[in-house]
């Protein structure tokens, strides 16, 4: 297969994580007969800083040509604590969203048997957690009308959403319960919004075209709690945008290291794939950042371009260096660690 892949590194540890994606992704191309071109694009402070904004028209139109793609993190403090800044980098993570169309926003959490120690939580609770998010990704209190009012001593922020953005996520939500457990959650707040009744008399609509999937219907809050209570009581939950940003900052914490869960944006004009962690600008520049998250994202990528052969290869490779300790020092305990180059050069080797 031939793959036009568009890489967008970002900012911090962007650059550094991709790296290592890449240099696996074109081991497995090599091994499975495939063709990668990749098409680096700027984006976030570095796109700022090279031409005045995080999402350039030029990025724009390498995304869109694309098969797919690659992206790092975004984001640098030197915008977090300046409140007035005008353009900011998470600007144009919000504007790709939106002219992507990467309306389902799949984060899996799920663990690793060498590393269920890591996790805070009892080994017993979340030995064999299997979960996914599908977070509405375009919609919602991020995309709805905000202001101020009253010489600027009240703001808003609204929560919108249509019946047909739901559907089109719930879909994705039914299809992928269908190909796992069969089970999915809609996740809500209905005993009090009134977009989360939307939701859920659009979910409950479409329940009887998919007769084999059990459907249940909990609160945002309750959820929350059942989330580190009890992880495996859950298969694929789908929710709007704002509840699906905390709950899966929350769930990445069961499998122990946030370095680690990949996720992919599934888009009307593309998809996108990244690792869910930020641009963590401690790190940057000093090649010690955990690339397997990104390199997961790149296996998430594969699997959804029918190589499922290609995307397993990457997974087995990814476990085999955590059972033979070959891992950056988030990992390593205080023992031995290796650099972020160094466990993807291992990783494109062993592939
Ligand atoms: C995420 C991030 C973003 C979001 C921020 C950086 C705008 O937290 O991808 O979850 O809130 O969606
Ligand atoms: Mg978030």
């Amino acid at each position: 297969m031939k793959l036009q892949i568009a890489l967008l590194a970002g900012d911090g540890i962007g650059p550094e994580v991709i790296d290592q994606a890449v240099k696996v992704s074109d081991a497995v191309a090599r091994k499975f007969k495939h063709e990668i071109t990749w098409a680096p694009a700027l984006t976030g402070a570095a796109a700022i800083d090279a031409v005045g904004e995080p999402y350039p028209d030029e990025t724009h139109a390498i995304c869109v040509a694309a098969d797919a793609v690659l992206f790092g993190a975004i984001g640098h403090p030197r915008f977090d604590h300046d409140p007035s800044a005008k353009v900011r980098p998470e600007q144009g993570l919000l504007k790709m969203r939106q002219k992507l169309g990467l309306f389902a926003n799949v984060r899996p959490t799920f663990t690793f048997p060498s590393l269920l120690d890591k996790s805070p939580l009892k080994q017993e609770r979340i030995e064999g957690t299997d979960l996914v998010f599908l977070r509405e990704l375009t919609g919602g209190i991020y995309f709805g009308k905000r202001g101020r009012e009253d010489n600027g001593e009240t703001a808003y922020d609204t929560c919108t959403y249509t019946r047909a953005e739901v559907q089109r996520l719930a879909k994705k939500g039914f299809e992928m319960a269908m190909k796992r457990s069969k089970k999915l959650c809609c996740v809500d707040k209905a005993n009090v919004l009134e977009s989360s009744r939307l939701w859920r008399e659009t979910v409950q609509a479409m329940e009887k075209e998919y007769p084999e999937v059990e459907v249940s219907y909990e609160f945002v809050d309750a959820v929350a709690m059942r989330l580190v209570q009890w992880p495996k009581a859950y298969d694929v939950l789908i929710t709007e945008n704002l509840f699906g940003d905390i709950l899966t900052d929350e769930a990445s914490v069961i499998s122990g290291s946030m370095g680690l869960m990949p996720s992919a944006s599934l888009g009307t004009k593309t998809s996108l794939y990244e690792p869910i962690h930020g641009s963590y600008p401690q790190a940057a520049g000093k090649d010690i950042a955990n690339p397997l998250a990104t390199v997961l994202s790149a296996a998430m990528l594969f699997e959804d371009k029918g190589l499922t052969e290609e995307a397993d290869a990457i997974r087995a490779v990814v476990n085999r260096s955590l059972d033979e300790g070959m891992v950056t020092e988030d990992l390593a305990d205080g023992g031995k660690s290796y650099k972020t180059s160094e466990v993807g050069d291992w990783l494109a080797e062993h592939v």
